[in-house]
């Protein structure tokens, strides 16, 4: 199959989040399996040097595009997903994303990402490029299916062409004023939702999950959420219109990436059957970060963006009075909404020798935190896949998170009498919940046996992308039946 793979973060070109973590490998596994795929994503300026052994794809320089009033003009530059022969075409347009940072709040945010989507269709049509599949991945590329359905269905190069619309986080929908629509082009229109033609705005993740032939989701366990009123952010009734569902298909982790044996900011590789590196990794850590923890004390490590979605409201009544009773110490990393960057520092300030809190993005701490820590703290409000509890299996760290979307599917709870389970997982959405999740991870720590059984079990979870591309690839054959 020709599959056409858009993102707006593709890592390691360009992270916030799991997006760029997914948009980065799994077209390379599709490619294993025999597919031809090309990857898109937005040169943006912190790409730089990144983008140096790119070459100029010569069909497609200097491509005019006309949105509404706006005028732009965009290149492609052609690299390669990193140790892989998957095409990845920079759409290069400066006077789009020459911004110093991803998203932008600014009022030309939605032309931003109509460049990006413009772009996919045009070269495609430049390079004689028939995709069989257009794979979609959040709001940024929403339009793309109705695109599809009106400005360029007069070319029979996308005759055959399935558009497949993956929501990583229905949170986030691209909802832009009713004005905007003209940018979008006036075919469009008379396709979109009732309520934008009727003025309204317009929400691109909508559009696109009405107008996609598939919707997918990163967990089965989310794709049933999102099809409520709790869960849906609004979107549920347009899920359910479609009558089709929603498809889940669980992330998977990059464990050429992600493997504590071979982990390249590890100086103690460690295996389930050795686990000396991860303890030497621990004091490591400990001593880097000036923390005055005993070897033998608990651990807790935080890597996530700092955001309500996270669940981290249910630490200001917890973790002070956790760390004031017991003897642990506390690793998080992020950034994000201040009131939780202005908590975690609060902490670090009153609890000083336990306590740190490094505020920002950083990969290698990222990596060491997985590491180094026993616990791993994910309470997310809502997950729609989560990968960071998925890396910490791995590392034998043990994940403590709520039951919800792929946390749900992806950590079992400990069960002392079977002694199976690989987490602590708690159910209510509420601090007496998460309470109980961290007491119950620390009573569990002093009980040696019981806590290296769950190490062992975390680290045999095997969520290679290998399997799950096979689900994409089982999904993208039933479309094009
Ligand atoms: P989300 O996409 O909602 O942020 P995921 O768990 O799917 O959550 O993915 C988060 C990814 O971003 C992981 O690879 C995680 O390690 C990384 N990450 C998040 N915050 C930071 C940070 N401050 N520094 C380094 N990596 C981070
Ligand atoms: C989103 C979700 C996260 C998911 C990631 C990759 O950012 O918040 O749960 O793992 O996308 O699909």
């Amino acid at each position: 199959m020709r599959i056409c793979f858009v993102a707006s973060e593709v890592a390691p070109f360009a992270k916030t989040g799991g997006l760029a973590d997914v948009a980065g490998v799994l077209p390379k596994h599709l490619h294993a399996l025999g597919h031809d795929v090309r990857v898109f994503m937005p040169l943006y300026s912190s790409i730089g040097s990144a983008a140096a052994n790119a070459n100029k794809v010569d069909a497609v320089q200097g491509v005019p595009l006309h949105l509404g009033p706006h005028f732009y003009r965009f290149s492609i530059i052609e690299s390669r997903l990193p140790d892989s022969s998957v095409p990845l075409y920079f759409v290069h347009c400066p006077e789009a994303y020459d911004r110093p940072s991803i998203y932008t709040q600014g009022p030309d945010e939605h032309l931003r990402f109509l460049v990006l989507q413009r772009a996919v269709l045009e070269t495609c049509q430049r390079l004689a490029f028939a995709p069989d599949i257009v794979h979609c991945n959040d709001w940024h590329t929403g339009l793309i299916p109705v695109m599809l359905k009106s400005l360029y269905a007069w070319d029979r190069l996308f005759s055959g062409a399935r558009s497949v619309m993956s929501i990583h986080n229905i949170g986030y929908q691209g909802v832009f004023p009713p004005h905007t629509v003209f940018d979008v082009g006036g075919e469009v229109r008379h396709l979109l939702s009732p309520f934008t033609v009727a003025g309204g705005s317009i929400n691109w993740l909508r559009e696109g999950v009405r107008n996609a032939h598939r919707v997918t989701t990163v967990s089965p366990t989310y794709a049933q959420e999102i099809c409520t009123p709790l869960g849906g952010h609004g979107l549920d009734a347009d899920l359910l219109a479609r009558g089709d569902g929603v498809v889940g298909i669980l992330n998977g982790v990059d464990y050429r990436e992600w493997n504590p044996a071979t982990d390249r900011y590890l100086k103690h590789h460690f295996s389930p059957e050795d686990l000396s590196g991860k303890a030497a990794t621990k004091r490591g850590l400990l001593d880097w970060l000036n923390l005055t923890a005993a070897d033998t004390a608990p651990l807790i490590g935080l890597v996530s963006r700092l955001t309500v979605q996270k669940g981290f409201d249910l630490l200001f009544d917890t973790l002070p009075e956790i760390l004031a009773t017991r003897d642990v110490s506390f690793v998080a990393l992020g950034s994000g909404e201040p009131h939780y960057e202005s908590f975690f520092t609060a902490l670090q300030r009153r609890f000083r020798d336990r306590v740190v809190f490094h505020r920002g993005y950083h990969d290698e701490l990222s990596h060491l935190i997985e590491a180094a820590s026993d616990m791993f703290l994910m309470p997310s409000m809502y997950e729609p896949c989560g990968l960071n509890q998925m890396y910490s299996l791995k590392y034998g760290t043990i994940p403590i998170v709520r039951r919800t979307g792929g946390l749900a599917d992806s950590v079992q709870m400990w069960d002392p009498t079977t002694r199976q389970g690989t987490g602590i997982v708690f159910n209510d959405f509420d601090i007496h919940g998460m309470r109980w999740a961290i007491h119950t991870a620390l009573d569990l720590y002093k009980d040696h046996d019981a806590w290296t059984q769950m190490i062992r079990n975390a680290m045999a979870q095997d969520f290679s992308w290998e399997k799950q591309a096979r689900q994409y690839v089982g999904m993208y054959e039933a479309l094009r039946a």
